[in-house]
């Protein structure tokens, strides 16, 4: 038997950061919210091991690909010794701030769950999603979620009213930022390293009215203050879009992918298609309804 699952994607609505812990990683609150812009895994069982292979040949396909060692993490936790036989078609672009890499871990482990007759428990996959990386526990729910400690305390929220009917634009512009690059130069930025709590439930509220342009206003992404200074074509792209009508426009993660919100699918295509001209070159872009 083979299974096969899409293997979505997120962005930031905001994402405050509240300081360097010891442990190195920082504390956050950060407000995900999916998109259906998606990666798909197939899965079927084998002999023993893990076998990975890639539709992307830029992806090593060993150990230290993340869905390699959420196959591995599954069955050492469910206790089994059979092997499973994976194959990735990548769409989603990487070192984007996307999520891609950390969703694919989560639809690993619960595809791999399914394939085996469910051993493990939803508590047993959030355990094994922490392992992980910080935003894999968010793709084991499909809902927009507030997250806290390092990212991996996930409350699922309801489809927020004020971005019903919205559409994405996603930019990608053709070149990644390493997410411990952007917490390390995030150093020199105090007011972004420390900030204060409670932006990530005030967004939440004013996303629960219906009104996104009011809502717009509140969002923000502290990791913004690292790669703005250094790519500051971002900064860029979010005058644009904000210029063309968007009701927001942010960096999505650690970046480098730029998001703007429309309300409107004719006033999206249109600023895509001005974009594109101005800057479009080696990006690579998206409309994806909310
Ligand atoms: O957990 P994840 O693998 O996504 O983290 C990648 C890197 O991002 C970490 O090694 C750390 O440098 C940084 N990070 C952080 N604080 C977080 C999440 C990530 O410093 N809350």
């Amino acid at each position: 038997m083979t299974l096969e699952k899409d293997s979505p994607c997120k962005v930031n609505l905001l994402l405050n950061i509240l300081g360097r812990r010891s442990d190195g990683f920082h504390e956050l609150e950060t407000v995900f919210h999916p998109v259906k812009y998606y990666d798909q895994l197939t899965f079927s069982r084998a002999a023993g091991g893990v076998q990975l292979s890639c539709s992307d040949p830029a992806l090593p396909v060993d150990a230290s690909n993340l869905v390699h060692r959420a196959a591995t993490t599954f069955l050492s936790a469910a206790g089994i010794k059979d092997g499973v036989r994976i194959h990735l078609t990548k769409h989603i672009p990487m070192a984007a701030g996307l999520g891609g890499g950390s969703g694919n871990a989560a639809t690993t482990l619960l595809g791999l769950n399914e394939l085996f007759g469910s051993p493990l428990k939803v508590e047993q996959l959030h355990a094994a999603a922490a392992t992980l990386g910080s935003d894999v526990n968010f793709f084991l729910q499909s809902k927009p979620a507030l997250a806290t400690g390092r990212g991996e305390k996930v409350e699922s929220l309801g489809d927020f009213p004020a971005m019903q009917g919205a559409l994405f634009i996603l930019i990608h512009p053709g070149f990644g930022i390493s997410t411990p690059w952007a917490y390390q130069n995030l150093a020199r930025f105090s007011a972004a390293l420390n900030g204060t709590p409670g932006r990530a439930q005030k967004l939440i509220s004013l996303l629960q009215g219906t009104d996104l342009t009011v809502a717009g206003d509140a969002f923000y992404n502290a990791l913004e203050a690292p790669a703005l200074e250094k790519y500051p074509v971002l900064a860029l792209y979010q005058e644009f879009f904000r210029e063309q009508g968007a009701a927001a426009a942010l960096m999505s993660g650690s970046g480098s992918t730029t998001f703007a919100l429309f309300t409107n699918r004719t006033a999206a295509e249109r600023a895509l298609e001005r974009f594109e001209p101005k800057f479009g070159g080696n990006c690579w872009t998206a409309i994806v309804p909310v």
